[in-house]
């Protein structure tokens, strides 16, 4: 059995993503694949409980870091790599990328202590793919407070945090260019459908 694929979005709150992610699942079960779609963190019964307490309770930034890893771990184990060895295509909204540009770029956690977990958690396994939409934090913030009425704990964070995660996932983007594609999410919803097209093409 050929092992599926594995792809992850990203990108700052309000850039869009989570409707892209809800397009690519609806597009690759139309090409007749069997996709797993899920989320972090969150994905597992208990990565969904770590979910509700990461997105609502105050805790220290290392906590944070350690609970996004947690939840991740239970994934891996449990969703991400089964599927993966029956052959299935994973679409995850968020992955490790999101420690790096929240807790690392946005809460400032040591990038080494990122690596560190990350190495404990995924081993080697990498998306094969990774979309980071991109938008000026102005524009996403915008888009942010037309959806939401009750802001989750990150949602309510102020625009340098995001100025912050945005630098970051720009840095990752650079850093990893094999692996990902910086999506420019400033376009319409039906632009961005055409350029994803073009690109899970080549996968
Ligand atoms: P999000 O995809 O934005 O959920 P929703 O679209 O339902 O609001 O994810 C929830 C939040 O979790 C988001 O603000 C980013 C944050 N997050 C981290 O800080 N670190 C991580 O490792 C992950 C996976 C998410």
């Amino acid at each position: 059995m050929p092992r599926g694929r594995f792809i992850s979005f990203e990108g700052i709150d309000g850039a869009g993503k989570s409707t892209q992610h809800a397009w690519m699942v609806d597009h690759l079960r139309r090409q007749g694949r069997v996709v797993v779609a899920t989320r972090e963190p969150g994905g597992t019964p208990l990565g969904e409980k770590l979910r509700a307490l990461l997105l609502a309770e105050p805790m220290h930034l290392e906590t944070e870091a350690l609970l996004m890893f947690a939840a991740r771990r239970e994934h891996v184990a449990l969703v991400i790599e089964p599927a993966l060895a029956r052959g299935e295509w994973v679409v995850c909204d968020r992955f490790v990328d999101a420690s790096f540009a929240y807790q690392g770029g946005g809460r400032g956690l040591d990038w080494s202590k990122l690596e560190t977990l990350a190495n404990w958690v995924l081993g080697d396994l990498q998306p094969d793919l990774t979309l980071i939409f991109d938008a000026p934090v102005a524009i996403a913030q915008q888009r942010l407070h037309a959806a939401t009425s009750q802001p989750d704990r990150f949602e309510q964070e102020q625009s340098e945090f995001f100025e912050r995660v945005r630098a970051a996932y720009l840095r990752i983007a650079q850093e990893n260019s094999a692996r990902v594609r910086l999506i420019d999410a400033t376009q319409s919803p039906n632009d961005i459908n055409k350029v994803l097209e073009t690109i899970i093409a080549t996968l």
